[in-house]
């Protein structure tokens, strides 16, 4: 029940409205009974929704595009790896302290963590934008050895020296060398549900193969993966398990993954 007690928690972003965090969180407050409200607004000013959530005293807000960079210079203070990262999608008020954090790439790093330790692993990010450089840090502090591949060397190359990973051009036909293939280009995403970013034969049993695209769910490279005997995880474990961390963050409680996963997956198929 809603009342005058009741925590506001919400994610800002343009546009919003198809956002799954809502539902997520709902029933994640409903199934451990926090007494907590999770909403969307669409935000064009973000130094103005800042100030709103200091002035409502909001709890917990997520953050989504386009804000993700430009909502730093507005908080109180953000945490080392969202520092590095140079991007926050999780905003904490503590006593009216806006802190920031990343839950993209913790997100990525739990949900192949349920798989397999990341330390001493090789592993190979596809992409080079704001996914794989959230991603590739946190596969890293976690000791893992990565290799970028990406369409364009520059921007390949530029996030490889800022992680301190290696680069390989996407275009080489050459193996991948891998233990751990991450996916974080949008290829193979609806409508064009049968591209894939490599080559299905540089795919190997017992990889662990992710894709961070949910839009269809099983995609072609995860398809492929399967049919070759690796270990395959969908783009929505990515996303529930950077939600469990904001949840976790926020309440204190552990977050109910399982429950939000189907909460989620309900609101995909409905
Ligand atoms: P995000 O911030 O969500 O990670 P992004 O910044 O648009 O998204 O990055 C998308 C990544 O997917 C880029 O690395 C892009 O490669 P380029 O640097 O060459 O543009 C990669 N990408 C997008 N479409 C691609 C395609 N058809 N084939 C291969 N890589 C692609």
């Amino acid at each position: 029940m809603i009342n005058s007690n009741t925590s506001l928690y919400a994610v800002i972003g343009n546009p919003v409205f198809h956002s799954m965090s809502p539902v997520m969180h709902n029933s994640a407050f409903q199934y451990v009974g926090y007494d907590g409200v999770y909403t969307a607004f669409t935000v064009t000013d973000i130094e103005s929704a800042v100030t709103g959530i200091r002035a409502l005293g909001i709890r917990g807000v997520s953050v989504t595009i386009p804000h993700k960079v430009s909502v730093m210079k507005y908080l109180d203070d953000v945490d080392c790896a969202a520092r590095a990262i140079g991007a926050v999608n999780t905003i904490i008020n503590r006593d009216q302290m806006l802190i920031g954090y990343n839950s993209d790439g913790l997100g990525a790093v739990r949900a192949l963590e349920e798989h397999t330790s990341l330390r001493g692993k090789t592993v190979a990010i596809l992409g080079a934008g704001g996914a794989a450089r959230a991603i590739g840090h946190a596969v890293m502090a976690e000791g893992g050895h990565v290799t970028l591949f990406n369409r364009t060397a520059e921007a390949g190359k530029k996030l490889a020296a800022d992680l301190g990973a290696d680069f390989c051009p996407l275009s080489d036909n050459r193996r991948l060398n891998c233990q751990v293939l991450i996916n974080t280009t949008p290829v193979g995403m609806i409508p064009e549900t049968e591209a894939m970013p490599i080559r299905a034969q540089w795919l190997e049993k017992d990889m662990i193969v992710m894709d961070i695209v949910y839009h269809p769910l099983k995609t072609r490279l995860l398809r492929e993966a399967q049919r070759r005997g690796c270990i395959t995880i969908d783009g929505l474990s990515m996303f529930v398990y950077q939600g469990a961390f904001q949840f976790e963050l926020w309440t204190g409680k552990k977050a109910p993954v399982e429950v939000m996963r189907k909460a989620v997956l309900q609101e995909l198929t409905s």
